[in-house]
C-alpha cells in the first residue's frame, strides 16, 4: 500500500533524558494532539469491553483524565477522577504508594462509585504499578468491582502488568515497550 495504517505507537514520541539523564521517556502528547492517534487509542482502550456493563470510568491524575474522561463519554457513564493528595474538595479515601524515591498519596471522593459499580480504571501508562495498585484499592475499598486497568503503553520489565495480574486483575495496553 501507498499510505502504510500508522499505529498507536507510531503517535508516541520518545524523548531520552527527561526528566533526568538515562530515563527514555513515552511521551503521548504526541498521540492526543492527533486527531486520528487519539480516537484510534481512545477506541483501541475500549475495544476488549465491548459488551461488558461498565458503570464508572475512573481516571488517574494527570494523563489518566484525558483519557478516562474520553472513553467515559463514549461509553455515555460517569467519569470519577483519582487525584494526588489534596486537590479533591470533599470528603476522601487516600492510599499511599511508592515513588522511585519516597511516597506519593491518591485519593478518591468516598462517595463517587457505590457498592457494587463496575468500573474500568484508565491511564496513561504502566510501569512499576504502584499508581494503578493504589488506585484499584481505593476503589475496592467503596466496594466497587475492578472489571479491569486500561493502559495505552506498558513497561513490563517494571513488573507492575504482574503485580496487577497477581493480584487477580485484568490488565490490557495497547503498546508495549521491553527494556525500559
Ligand atoms: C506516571 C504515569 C502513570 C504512573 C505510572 O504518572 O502517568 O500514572 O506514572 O507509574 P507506576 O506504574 O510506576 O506507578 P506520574 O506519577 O508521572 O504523574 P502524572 O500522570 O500526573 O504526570
Ligand atoms: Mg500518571
Amino acid at each position: 500500500p501507498r499510505h502504510a495504517q500508522k499505529s498507536v505507537k507510531d503517535y508516541i514520541r520518545t524523548i531520552v533524558d527527561f526528566p533526568k539523564e538515562g530515563i527514555i521517556f513515552r511521551d503521548v502528547t504526541t498521540l492526543f494532539q492527533d486527531a486520528r492517534g487519539f480516537r484510534m487509542a481512545v477506541d483501541q482502550l475500549l475495544s476488549p469491553y465491548a459488551g461488558e456493563q461498565i458503570d464508572k470510568v475512573v481516571g488517574l491524575e494527570a494523563r489518566g483524565f484525558i483519557l478516562g474522561g474520553a472513553v467515559a463519554h463514549q461509553l455515555t457513564v460517569g467519569f470519577v477522577p483519582i487525584r494526588k493528595k489534596g486537590k479533591l474538595p470533599g470528603a476522601v479515601l487516600s492510599e499511599a504508594y511508592q515513588l522511585e524515591y519516597g511516597e506519593a498519596v491518591m485519593e478518591i471522593h468516598d462517595d463517587a462509585i457505590k457498592p457494587g459499580e463496575r468500573v474500568l480504571i484508565v491511564d496513561d501508562l504502566l510501569a512499576t504499578g504502584g499508581t494503578a495498585k493504589a488506585a484499584i484499592k481505593l476503589c475496592e475499598r467503596l466496594g466497587a468491582e475492578v472489571i479491569g486497568c486500561a493502559f495505552v503503553i506498558d513497561l513490563p520489565d517494571l513488573g507492575g502488568r504482574k503485580l496487577l495480574e497477581d493480584g487477580g486483575v485484568d490488565v490490557f495496553s495497547l503498546v508495549s515497550y521491553d527494556g525500559a
